[in-house]
């Protein structure tokens, strides 16, 4: 299982978390990952300083931007759900 978060803070939601969270939303819906994916929005992960916005996966934390989230996801994520 793949725990995923992105932060909801003030200053990730300032960089685009939300559009974030509506994308991963539906990769995971299209690629049926529900069963691969732990999906959570996480409150400030003290990572305020990155460019862009908050994630951790599997504990990792990454700075994304949302023109490179799609990337992000099939990069990183799809990867680790095989
Ligand atoms: S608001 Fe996202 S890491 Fe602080």
């Amino acid at each position: 299982m793949v725990e995923l978060s992105v932060c909801i803070g003030s200053s990730c939601h300032l960089k685009g978390s939300y559009n974030i969270i509506q994308l991963f939303q539906q990769l995971i819906e299209e690629n049926r990952l529900h069963d691969r994916v732990d999906f959570k929005a996480n409150f400030c992960m003290r990572e305020c300083q990155g460019t862009g916005v908050a994630v951790s996966v599997n504990g990792t934390a990454y700075h994304i931007q949302q023109e490179t989230a799609r990337e992000f996801f099939k990069d990183t994520i799809m990867p680790l759900t095989v």
